[in-house]
């Protein structure tokens, strides 16, 4: 791998300022969003269990409105809304996209579907967490409030994946929410469970 490559996959290569790394950290979630927005509904078709086909369903709208934020956030630093391919993201779509070509049985599709949907989640929290400390040191308020949304959506995503998952077997962490509710309510109740676990309120 040459080295621009190597820059390429951690944004773009010419950082010069904090600043340089905010917008390249938000070129990179604005394709990586942008991607799974176009992932969502082949993954929402392939899935097996209705849980995991709402689940799906419901990142998809969360996903379009991450874009959208995103997109205010690049008006609101002066940058084009420009992607910047997110190798990573590119990766994991294509290897889930290559599982529901080729596998069959439903279990055994929802599962690699789970785990490369969750590897999507934590690389976007990653990078949705570390964007919002930036934005709070260059004093982007409003910036830091949209990453810290877009983070907390991401996290009961990842939360609820966990648990379709494991719902087979034991019980989460902290408990289970009740199958009857909305997805809706189901995230509420599972980031719930992650700030008591972080000691947040
Ligand atoms: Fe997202």
């Amino acid at each position: 791998m040459t080295e621009g490559k190597k820059l390429a996959l951690l944004g773009r290569a010419e950082l010069q300022s904090l600043k340089d790394v905010f917008a390249s950290q938000i070129g990179d979630l604005y394709d990586a969003e942008n991607r799974l927005a176009q992932a969502l509904p082949k993954m929402v078709d392939a899935a097996g269990s209705a849980a995991l086909k709402q689940a799906f369903e419901y990142h998809l709208s969360e996903t379009e409105g991450h874009v959208s934020r995103l997109e205010t956030i690049l008006r609101q630093i002066k940058v084009e809304p420009k992607r910047d391919a997110c190798e990573v993201v590119k990766w994991l779509i294509a290897k889930g996209e290559e599982t529901i070509r080729t596998t069959s049985d439903l279990n055994v599709k929802d599962g690699a579907l789970i785990a490369g949907a969750r590897r999507v989640q934590q690389y976007g929290i990653a990078g949705y967490g570390t964007a919002c400390k930036i934005a709070q040191q260059l004093g982007l308020i409003e910036a830091a409030s949209l990453l810290q949304q877009t983070l907390n959506e991401e996290v009961a995503a990842d939360l609820e994946l966990n648990q379709i998952a494991e719902s087979s077997t034991a019980a989460a962490p902290g408990g289970r929410a009740p199958d009857h509710v909305r997805t809706a309510d189901r995230r509420t109740f599972y980031l719930g469970r992650f700030r008591f676990y972080l000691g947040q309120k």
